[in-house]
């Protein structure tokens, strides 16, 4: 038991050393608060509303500061000057992505999403040349998601005007597309295939938010004990053996002179690079990279539809312009296009509105920097994390005056016309930016509007009582669950 106690008070003292070196040596990394040893300043920023507590540090320390989550510096970057300085004008220094060890070991840094260097670039030039190219063949995926939107109001129609709670079928239809695309069908919303791997995905980002898995991203010999990162591997590795199962399905049905998803265009690069020992294009790459399409462009999407409903019904007012909207533009008789957005600024303005207001990703996961940095007057080793604040450039009250209202007059100039905002980086900035941003959009444009084409919204609650603080997990702002009805025109 001495032994311990004389350990731990050696480890500690130890690690105070190693922190305060770090904190005032030569290393001039920006200020920031006094940590504790160990657990650096996990206690004053996570405790509380994570947020929150940034926002307070910037304004003691300016936009660029530093914070120890655990004994390892995290610098923070803040305020659109100091984001689109490091995001845009200097992306490739801070375009690489922290290797937290539980995704690192599911994604085996393959893929987009985690990957870094060579296979970073190559996966993603690729994966955007796919999508981009879909857009324009015979079906292309506007047809698709003007189907899955068809589909989805069919399903609605079911309800008769009772209430629902919108949560299961708003998460379909992301799912669905995204299937669309790579693997070239739908599922039904019934199939038990499709609830499940919706369930695992649901799941397993569950799993990433908690508090015990950041906890162990901070210390990882926590691994080591039981918890649910356990589940994780184990949904993990269910998700990866479902893809498995489709390409397999289309290696056997593959013409090399007609691709016709997402898994074809890969299967046809793996086989053009068969004689390059070191191709990124490999099965195991193809694996991950579905993982990493399915996992950033579904429950991204749902939850902003779903919170998107949420402000309609707490603004009957905005939900009646829109209205107004498409009984001119697109009528009653036919689906909603792409083309009909550059009609319809105020729906526009409203869908970024939205998007803004409920700050989806505060903050990403952590970057990295891909060498030494100086950055305003700073030295920023290889390899530091750091964190951006999508949230303060969103919340800026400049550019957004009175942020905390939703007001789509934040995106329309005096005539109504929409107004771009440098300022909206919901999908973020730079090299690492959502390669979703343009699917994503055409998602939430068609589905919402074919909604409202098709039903009027009716709450539960008087919408002044509307309550639409988000239910912080730590990865995505999550809407509190509701229900509505929805009332056939
Ligand atoms: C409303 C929906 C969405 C939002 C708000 C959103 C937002 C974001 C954000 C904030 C990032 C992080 C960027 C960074 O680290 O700086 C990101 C990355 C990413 N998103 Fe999305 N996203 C959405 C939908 C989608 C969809 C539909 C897809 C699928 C095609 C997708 C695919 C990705 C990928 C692959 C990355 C990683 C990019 C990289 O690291 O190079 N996202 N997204
Ligand atoms: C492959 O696709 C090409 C082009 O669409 C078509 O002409 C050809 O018949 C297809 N081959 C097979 C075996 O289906």
């Amino acid at each position: 038991m001495a032994l311990f106690i004389i350990l731990g008070i050696c480890l500690s003292c130890l690690s105070f050393i190693f922190l305060w070196n770090q904190h005032h040596g030569k290393g001039k990394l920006p200020p920031g608060p006094t940590p504790f040893p160990v657990v650096g300043n996990i206690l004053q920023i996570v405790t509380k509303n994570i947020i929150k507590s940034l926002n307070m540090l910037a304004g003691e320390y300016g936009p660029v500061f530093t914070v120890y989550l655990g004994m390892k510096p995290t610098v923070v970057l803040h305020g659109y000057e100091v984001l689109k300085e490091a995001l845009i004008d200097r992306g490739d220094e801070f375009s690489g992505k922290t290797q937290s060890s539980i995704l690192s070991k599911v994604n085996q840094g393959l893929g987009i999403v985690f990957s870094n260097g060579e296979t970073w670039k190559q996966t993603r030039r690729f994966s955007l040349t796919v999508l981009r190219s879909m857009g324009m063949g015979k079906k292309t995926i506007e047809d698709r998601i003007q189907q899955e939107a068809l589909c989805l109001v069919k399903e609605l129609r079911k309800n008769n005007g009772s209430p629902c709670d919108p949560d299961f079928l708003l998460a379909c239809v992301p799912c669905n597309v995204i299937s669309a695309v790579i693997f070239q069908h739908r599922f039904d919303y019934n199939d038990d295939t499709f609830k499940g791997l919706m369930n695992n995905f649901h799941r397993s980002i569950e799993i990433l938010a908690s508090a015990w898995i950041q906890l162990c991203s901070a210390f990882p010999v926590l691994y080591c004990l039981p918890g649910s990162h356990n589940e994780f591997f184990k949904i993990s590795t269910e998700i990866k053996e479902f893809i498995l199962k489709e390409i397999k399905r289309h290696q056997e049905t593959l013409n090399l002179s007609s691709p016709q998803d997402f898994i074809d265009c890969f299967l046809i690069k793996i086989e053009k690079e068969k004689h390059n020992k070191n191709s990124e294009f490999t099965m195991e790459n193809l694996v991950i990279t579905i993982f990493d399409l399915f996992s950033a462009g579904t429950e991204t999407t749902s939850t902003t539809m779903k919170y998107g409903l949420l402000f309609l019904l707490k603004h009957p007012e905005v939900t009646a312009k829109i209205r107004e909207e498409i009984e001119q533009v697109i009528g009653r008789h036919r689906s909603p296009c792409m083309q009909d957005k550059n009609h319809m600024p105020y729906t526009n303005a409203v869908l970024h509105e939205i998007q803004r207001c409920i700050d989806l990703v505060p903050i990403p996961l952590p970057r990295e920097t891909t060498q030494d940095v100086e950055f305003r007057g700073y030295h920023i080793p290889k390899g530091t994390r750091v964190m951006i604040c999508l949230t303060s450039v969103l919340n800026d009250d400049k550019e957004f005056p009175h942020p905390e209202k939703f007001d789509p007059g934040h995106f329309l100039d005096e005539r109504g016309n929409f107004k771009k905002s440098d300022y909206f980086m919901a999908f973020s900035a730079g090299r690492r930016a959502c390669i979703g941003e343009g699917l994503a959009f055409m998602e939430l444009f068609l589905t919402l509007t074919s909604i409202l084409q098709h039903f009027t919204l009716k709450p539960l609650v008087n919408p002044e009582d509307i309550d639409t603080t988000p239910v912080q997990n730590g990865l995505l702002s999550l809407p509190p669950s509701y229900e509505l009805c929805f009332i056939p025109v």
